[in-house]
């Protein structure tokens, strides 16, 4: 963190930002949607629903959703967007204890969550699978995207090299397993893996020249320890000079995310 953190949120997000700077995650969010069956009147847990986006689109082919993300401002953001919408419904609640979120008298027919599982720190994820086999009911799916081992590792390994050379130590943020170290753990809580699928997909920053900068500082503040608003702003530059070569195209940042992908069924 430095000393931008007024600028910002209490919880470390701008959901009025989110919306108008990262419109690519929910975009391609929408593949992940269609993987899910839906009728109408099938009931949806959208974990980690952010502004709430795909828990309308989810809602505009029929489904029931409840959306849950521990992140007040988005929260209030998805409600304010979306309050109105008949058969949806936001909650303020944590995705490693997600059966006090939505209460234990729920089952769902699936569950979902898109580009926001890779924020619970890895030890944490069987609390998170727990909370899910627990809210769904037999044969409901559970479908999923997240970061995946090696998802933005040039951005990673960029910014720690320039902060080591300055003497200063990089966090590590996010968990992104691979196929071989989640399917295990899902199968651990009775989620049966029907599809996994690890792939590239090299993404397209929005905002032109400031597209990596503006990334790092909606996404990137765990990866920097606190330093002043000059140094910070000359580690970022000094990031965007060793990856322009190679991630810098016509006019755009193209950062190389990895995703995975699963389907599991509740045994
Ligand atoms: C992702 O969706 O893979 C991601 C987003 C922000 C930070 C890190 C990863």
């Amino acid at each position: 963190m430095t000393d931008r953190e007024d600028e910002v949120s209490p919880d470390g997000w701008d959901a009025a930002d989110y919306d108008d700077q990262c419109a690519f995650v929910y975009e391609y969010g929408e593949r992940v949607t269609e993987l899910l069956d839906v009728d109408a009147g099938t009931t949806v847990l959208d974990v980690g629903c952010g502004t709430g986006q795909l828990s309308r689109r989810l809602v505009d082919r029929g489904a029931s959703v409840v959306g849950v993300d521990s992140s007040r401002e988005m929260i209030s953001r998805a409600r304010a967007r979306h309050g109105d919408v008949d058969g949806l419904r936001f909650v303020h609640g944590d995705a490693r204890r997600l059966v006090d979120a939505v209460g234990a008298d729920t089952a769902f027919d699936a569950v979902f969550s898109n580009a926001a599982l890779h924020w619970v720190p890895g030890p944490d994820h069987d609390a998170v699978l727990e909370g899910v086999a627990r809210l769904l009911r037999p044969g409901g799916a559970f479908v999923a995207e997240l970061g995946s081992q090696g998802n933005v590792g040039s951005v990673v390994e960029a910014v720690r090299c320039e902060l080591t050379e300055r003497g200063y130590e990089a966090g590590d943020p996010w968990y992104f397993p691979s196929v071989g170290a989640y399917a295990p753990r899902l199968e651990s809580h009775e989620l049966e893996v029907r599809d996994a699928r690890l792939f590239d997909r090299p993404t397209t920053l929005d905002r032109g020249e400031a597209g990596l900068r503006e990334w790092l500082s909606m996404f990137g503040d765990g990866l920097f320890p606190t330093l002043s608003d000059d140094e910070y702003a000359a580690v970022v530059s000094a990031v965007e000079s060793r990856l322009e070569d190679d991630h810098f195209r016509e006019g755009a940042w193209v950062v190389d995310y990895r995703r995975l992908r699963f389907r599991a069924v509740r045994v």
